[in-house]
């Protein structure tokens, strides 16, 4: 059977924020002590911070940073993490069980995203901290008058205000694994709270309320009862996802359809909280929409590591980049944050070693779609061949996104082959172009990995096209994400 991907330039889904190419960085295993900051490396600056990494980071172009957790968030105080290094205590940390040393914090990490050029997004404790401390770490971060706090910020340091735009209220406050796991209803009391006394200290700040991470049978339910208590206050309702080719993260274990098929999963999570948000902004007349914060979506198999969360991906796990980078696109209307988790080290593109670093399979996808993906999302149709797994029933071989950058001419077409053969496609594109080219990412067979020893197994070709018009045919490889990237005339 052939495949058909139909374009056309009207059919938009919504402008795609940036922001959805976010980044998550927190205070868990390797990933800030020994992936960020790391002052023995001898990729280290003055500063401790790893330039190799800052260097692999720019070239994923993230517009945004959450920090400091995650769970770890749930027992941290910020004030521990800012002023002289030698006077900062350690802590036992409850999240990770480990020791927090407190050298890496607030103000290093603003000066780490100066230096990568994204913005911060600190996430408050509103497990065993208070709202005091939320609002003051606030003013200390974003105040402008002769107050104490602001004076600390400039004994510190730091004359100007970081003016940190994006506050999340607590991490995944319906897990019982959280300090200070929540009702809906604490949270929503909770979150209040907090926001009322964040929104007086800064009333330019969005605030992002902790939503599902917990995908159970009263999920829906939990963001109805929120909302309901709390919407006012709400500016980004956050969503946590998790997948992998297991039986505790996909619907089976070591099953390549099954795993594929995890798209319907994210679909479901997507559409799910997209109609709860809608229904209760209607019901409660907000006059305007929650918007949507991926704010932590990877892969993630929990495997006994040594060193905590040290994901290897694979080629199959890049596919699975692509297929969440893709809903993500389609739901451009009301996704307006993502943030990959993580960044370095844990669950992350980037492995390091003190005197190196390695790409993982899945930095390349992400890499090609925060460079292409642009403008507005499109509504494509796409038909051709199908698969099925015990599951799920016909599900297209090819999953598909586009985006359409009127003011560059640029349409960019994200197509992850899910199978293990080459699948031939007639794309119309709905608009005439001029050129074309074909950035693949791929790798000898589904399990293939990069290493210190072998860092290009997967990794990234690209090719020019010839385009006949207003058509292009085009031959996606086995088991391989590409973004074709179209110029219009
Ligand atoms: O990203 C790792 C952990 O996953 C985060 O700390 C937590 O929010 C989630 O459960």
């Amino acid at each position: 059977m052939s495949n058909t991907i139909a374009i056309d330039p009207l059919r938009t889904l919504g402008r795609l924020e940036r922001n959805v190419f976010g980044g998550f960085a927190e205070h868990l295993g390797r990933c800030i002590y020994g992936g960020l900051y790391d002052p023995n490396s001898p990729h280290a600056d003055a500063s401790g911070l790893r330039t190799d990494v800052l260097d692999a980071l720019k070239r994923l172009n993230m517009p945004v940073m959450r920090y400091p957790g995650g769970n770890f968030v749930s027992g941290y105080r910020w004030r521990d993490g800012v002023g002289p290094k030698a006077e900062r205590p350690a802590r036992t940390e409850l999240a990770w069980h480990d020791v927090e040393p407190n050298t890496f914090g607030t103000n290093e990490f603003v000066d780490f995203c100066r230096r990568l050029g994204t913005e911060p997004y600190l996430v408050v404790n509103a497990g065993d901290g208070d709202m005091r401390e939320a609002r003051d770490w606030l003013e200390y971060c974003n105040g402008t008058q002769d107050t104490a706090l602001v004076k600390l910020r400039r004994a510190h340091g730091y004359e100007a205000p970081h003016g940190v735009r994006y506050w999340g209220i607590g991490n995944e406050v319906d897990g019982p694994w959280q300090i200070g796991y929540k009702t809906p209803e604490e949270y929503a009391r909770t979150y209040t709270e907090f926001a009322k006394v964040m929104k007086w200290t800064d009333p330019s700040v969005k605030l992002v309320a902790s939503g599902i991470s917990a995908w159970d049978a009263s999920a829906v339910e939990r963001v109805k009862l929120l909302m309901e208590h709390a919407a006012a206050h709400i500016d980004y309702l956050a969503i946590h996802w998790y997948v992998g080719n297991d039986a505790q993260r996909g619907y089976r274990d070591d099953d390549f359809a099954s795993y594929m098929a995890l798209s319907e999963r994210i679909e479901d999570m997507l559409v799910a909280t997209e109609g709860v948000l809608r229904a209760m902004s209607r019901a409660l007349r907000l006059g305007r929409e929650v918007a949507i914060a991926v704010d932590e979506w990877n892969v993630w198999y929990r495997t006994g590591n040594e060193e905590k969360l040290e994901e290897v991906y694979n080629l199959e796990d890049a596919l699975m980049t692509g297929i969440q980078l893709n809903a993500l696109i389609r739901h451009a209307r009301s996704v307006k944050m993502a943030n990959l988790a993580q960044v370095v080290n844990v669950i992350a593109p980037i492995l390091t070693r003190p005197d190196g670093l390695v790409l993982q399979s899945i930095f390349y996808p992400f890499e090609l779609y925060s460079r292409f993906a642009r403008g507005v999302a499109l509504d494509v149709y796409w038909a051709g061949d199908t698969f099925s797994t015990p599951e799920h029933t016909g599900l297209r071989v090819l999953d598909v996104a586009a985006t359409l950058d009127e003011s560059a001419k640029e349409l960019a077409v994200f197509v992850v082959n899910r199978s293990l053969e080459a699948r031939e496609a007639t794309l119309s594109l709905g608009t005439r172009a001029s050129g074309a080219k074909a950035f693949v990412v791929n790798g000898p067979d589904i399990k293939a990995t990069n290493t210190f020893e072998a860092p290009d197994r997967v990794g990234v070709r690209e090719t020019g096209l010839e385009v006949d018009g207003d058509t292009l045919t085009y031959t996606f490889e086995p088991h391989s994400v590409t973004v074709l990237s179209v110029a219009l005339e």
